[in-house]
């Protein structure tokens, strides 16, 4: 897992510049240029934690997208996440009408990188009825539920 130097420079710069301005809107009594510097300072600090959430993201799935890995995927599937998110992926399982928001349509899960994926799966989402899988499915499970999502999508 590398760590994304594009972000952190950008981190860097953010956080010299805010920090100058703070610095001199300090001195200078000048509250405007003090928000800027503020703002920048804080945009800085968002850089640094979208560049260690994504370091901390899988980068390739160990688990090679063999018909069998699919069909292990896909029984996974129908055990733990057809309920909210139906049968196909639409979105439409039983559960799906009571949830807000609604269980997404994973047939648009095939642009997104297999890692975050993975991520998602482990993880869930907060503020969504979307489980963590972490201590349900292991490793190795999750990651052929990711070659099951991405198969799905690729069938017509
Ligand atoms: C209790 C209902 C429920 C179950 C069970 C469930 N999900 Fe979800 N899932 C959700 C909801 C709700 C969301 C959030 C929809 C949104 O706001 O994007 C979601 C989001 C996701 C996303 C993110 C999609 C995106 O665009 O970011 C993925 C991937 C996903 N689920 C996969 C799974 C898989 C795989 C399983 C089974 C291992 C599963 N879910 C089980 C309800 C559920």
């Amino acid at each position: 897992m590398s760590p994304r130097w594009d972000l952190l420079v950008v981190a860097g710069l953010l956080a010299l510049v805010g920090l100058g301005a703070l610095g001199y809107g300090l001195r200078a009594g000048r509250r405007p240029v003090l928000w800027v510097g503020l703002f920048a300072v804080a945009t800085a600090a968002l850089f640094v934690n979208q560049a260690v959430r994504v370091s901390r993201l899988p980068e390739r799935n160990p688990v090679p997208r063999t018909g069998q890995s699919v069909q292990v995927g896909s029984r996974l599937y129908r055990a733990h996440c057809a309920v909210c998110h139906g049968p196909e992926g639409r979105g439409d399982g039983p559960a799906a009408p009571s949830l807000v928001p609604r269980p997404a349509d994973l047939r648009r899960t095939a642009r997104m990188a297999d890692g975050l994926l993975f991520a998602r799966i482990t993880e869930g989402l907060p503020g969504t009825s979307m489980p963590a899988f972490r201590d349900t499915l292991t490793e190795e499970e999750r990651w052929h539920v990711v070659n099951f999502l991405k198969a799905l999508t690729e069938e017509p």
